[in-house]
């Protein structure tokens, strides 16, 4: 069978197109170990208020023993709990978010807190705010009636 010289340098450009992207994929997952942040652990959704981690009384700021910032949110139609946060600027803070309830998604603006929050699974996610302010916490996965009313207040104080 004739193949076309011209056809035939298209027919590896793409095999090599589809070899990088298939590198790419391998070499995040395995070799760096980069995963969505959405998929780390798994936990029962509908038992979160017994879990060491989600119960009501253990949602918030903690700061742990070494020094590093850990907050605990639990994400349920309509909103995130607790409501309101105070954390510190220019500081790592590693957010934990669970789903009590379907599908969820958790979006700071302007920074890079952005990752669908999994019914099942626990999302685990590292930022930095840079400037202290106000800022909002918004579900970004539509997830029934009360999506558009889904935030809670995230305040950054200096
Ligand atoms: Cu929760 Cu949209």
């Amino acid at each position: 069978m004739h193949i076309h010289p011209l056809e035939r340098k298209w027919i590896y450009l793409v095999l090599v197109v589809i070899g990088l992207f298939l590198a790419a994929i391998f070499y995040t997952a395995l070799v760096r170990n980069i995963h969505p942040p959405s998929h780390l652990e798994t936990i029962d959704s509908a038992s979160l208020h017994l879990s060491k981690e989600f119960a009501e009384d253990k949602l918030g700021v903690w700061t742990e023993p070494d020094g590093t910032i850990k907050v605990t949110v639990v994400a349920a139609r309509y909103g995130f709990y607790p409501r309101e946060i105070q954390l510190p600027a220019g500081t790592p803070v590693t957010f934990r978010i669970a789903s009590a309830d379907v599908l969820h998604g958790i979006h700071i603006p302007m920074t890079n807190m952005g990752t669908m929050v999994v019914p099942g699974y626990v999302s685990e996610i590292t930022t930095t705010f840079p400037k202290p302010g106000e800022y909002p916490m918004l579900c970004n996965e539509y997830c029934g009636l009360g999506h558009d009313h889904m935030w809670s207040k995230v305040t950054v104080v200096a």
